[in-house]
């Protein structure tokens, strides 16, 4: 079985996937960490009904990203983790960060890599106007949103959808997508 750690910043929606699959065994691993750097995020809770160990910080209390990243580090170095799943964890990782866990750590993004990159990929490619939107998962390299792509799903944008209703299609295509790619990932026995 695999070890994961999901690092989170906001909602949640994406953990809640991977935590309910894992849970369901849908995936061959379990979470052993959520890591959130917004201790007001209601992924905190969503950890928590499922009995995972969370480890929450405000990284104001850090006076450097290499002290906040060593905290973190520290943290999860024991747990020999798998993967890393990057879930809506605002925070960009440092080169030496991802060098340790080269080709470990996955990330979801909102928009069709390598467009949109960035904090607001679903209202910016729906204010760019393009047609067709989705969501990228990828391997993170030390570059932002970028890295080894390896799934990504796409929809049609209606003449009547708004940014409402696109984020909310693109939501629903992540949560499963994040769990098919780490059911591909971890089941490689199946
Ligand atoms: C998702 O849209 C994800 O693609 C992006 O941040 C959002 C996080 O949503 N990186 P949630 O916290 O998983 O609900």
């Amino acid at each position: 079985m695999k070890k994961l750690a999901v690092f989170a910043s906001g909602n949640g929606g994406n953990l809640q996937s991977i935590l309910e699959a894992a849970r369901d065994k849908i995936i061959d691993a379990q979470v052993v960490l959520v890591v959130c750097d917004n201790p007001n995020a209601y992924c905190i809770k969503r950890a928590k009904n499922f009995n995972i160990e969370c480890l929450v910080f405000n990284p104001q209390d850090f006076t450097s990203k290499k002290l906040l990243e060593d905290y973190i580090l520290n943290k999860i170095e024991p747990l020999n983790l798998d993967y890393i799943c990057l879930a809506g964890y605002m925070r960009i990782l440092s080169k030496r960060f991802v060098h340790k866990y080269q080709d470990k750590i996955i990330n979801i993004h909102p928009s069709l890599l390598p467009s949109f990159k960035g904090a607001h990929g679903i209202y910016d490619a729906f204010q760019y106007g393009v047609k067709i939107m989705g969501v990228t998962i990828h391997y993170v390299d030390e570059e932002i949103d970028h890295g080894k792509i390896i799934a990504q799903e796409c929809f049609h944008v209606q003449d009547d959808d708004t940014l409402e209703t696109v984020e909310e299609k693109i939501h629903d295509i992540e949560h499963p997508l994040y769990v098919k790619v780490l059911k591909m990932l971890c089941n490689k026995g199946e």
